[in-house]
């Protein structure tokens, strides 16, 4: 078993990547782990989704009275839990609540503030379709305005210490980077332990799928239309196939591995799209570019976007370095923010 390969854990590889960091203490690496163990938690409940239910109505004996929570509910708790007991922790915030939580930001140990959703993709966790965590690692403010919960979270992408995924799939992984890089855990379940599966991830230049919600074709504003018939067609060398599962997280995993585009447009029942900035834009923007793709709002790159609110929505597209030139060449405002 193994023969031949040296097993890498997350937490080793996380140890490893914060001796780049000069005065590194360790709090990074702990930070993380909190982020995988909840992991661990949520994709334990994904993987008996539908059977609670069951379970559940044989349990007479719960004292407690229990009532089977949501997933999201679940993930999001597990996520809070995990991550409140970290002293360089300041700041949580997530997509299920609407304010964020402070939980230890007046002390100067605390220097992070992470932000997540913690279930993407929660309407397909009733038909068995792949799920997923996104989160985004923000350090705290400088200066005297550091006790301001806003300034802690209402920063660019680009100031990101680390972003992350994972997809609960046909198997449980984890991607995540540090600015260094994209790596990818796969949950070796009988261990219990995210073991380095996929190095150094490269996006590919060019892939062969698209991935948008086409039921939305006639409410998207020029030039997407357009633009998806010409991938259709062949403009761009082939004729592109598409995918669209409906978790932004697994839709993008795919897209970062096999290349391609991703694309949620402003609609006309929701002109900046569906799509959060700060938990799911940023996040999926930063990973796409520490793997050579890129990610744009249609008008300007994801990471340059000065939040403004916690929950603000934002057109996505993302994807492949071919797919993404042709798409601002088509948006001629774009192409700076692009090339
Ligand atoms: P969430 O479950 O966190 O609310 O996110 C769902 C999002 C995202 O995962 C996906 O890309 C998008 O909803 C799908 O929306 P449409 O059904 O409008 O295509
Ligand atoms: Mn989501
Ligand atoms: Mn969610």
């Amino acid at each position: 078993m193994y023969e031949g390969q040296q097993l890498r854990t997350v937490q080793q590889h996380i140890l490893q990547e914060q001796t780049r960091f000069p005065g590194a203490t360790g709090e990074f690496s702990w930070l993380l782990s909190g982020i995988t163990l909840a992991a661990k938690m949520i994709q334990s409940k994904v993987r008996r989704a539908g059977l609670t239910d069951l379970l559940g109505s044989m349990d007479q004996t719960n004292v407690q009275g229990e009532v089977q929570q949501k997933l999201d509910v679940y993930s999001n708790e597990a996520l809070m839990h995990c991550l409140s007991l970290r002293q360089s922790i300041g700041i949580l915030a997530s997509e299920e609540n609407e304010r964020p939580i402070t939980v230890n930001f007046k002390s100067p140990s605390a220097k992070y503030a992470v932000i997540f959703d913690p279930l993407d993709g929660s309407s397909n966790i009733d038909v068995n379709v792949s799920v997923g965590t996104t989160f985004s690692i923000l350090r705290r403010p400088e200066g005297e305005d550091s006790t301001d919960v806003e300034k802690w979270v209402l920063q660019p992408g680009a100031t990101q210490v680390a972003a992350g995924y994972v997809v609960y799939g046909s198997s449980t992984i984890l991607v995540y980077s540090v600015g260094n890089g994209v790596h990818g855990f796969t949950l070796e379940p009988g261990v219990g332990a995210f073991l380095l599966s996929h190095e150094s991830i490269k996006m590919p230049s060019q892939g062969t799928y698209y991935s948008t919600n086409e039921g939305y074709v006639d409410q998207m504003p020029a030039p997407y239309p357009e633009f998806i018939q010409d991938l259709r067609q062949g403009k761009l060398g082939r004729p592109y196939s598409a995918r669209y599962i409906g978790s932004m997280v697994a839709d993008f995993h795919r897209t970062l591995l096999k290349g391609g585009i991703f694309l949620y447009p402003p609609t006309e029942a929701q002109s900046s799209g569906k799509l959060r900035l700060l938990y799911e834009a940023n996040p999926i923007a930063f990973i796409a570019e520490q793997a050579g793709g890129i990610a744009t709002d249609g008008n300007q790159r994801i990471l340059d976007i000065q939040p403004t609110t916690i929950h603000q929505r934002t057109p996505l597209v993302v994807g492949s370095q071919v797919e993404m030139q042709a798409f601002a060449n088509a948006v001629p405002a774009m192409a700076e923010s692009v090339n």
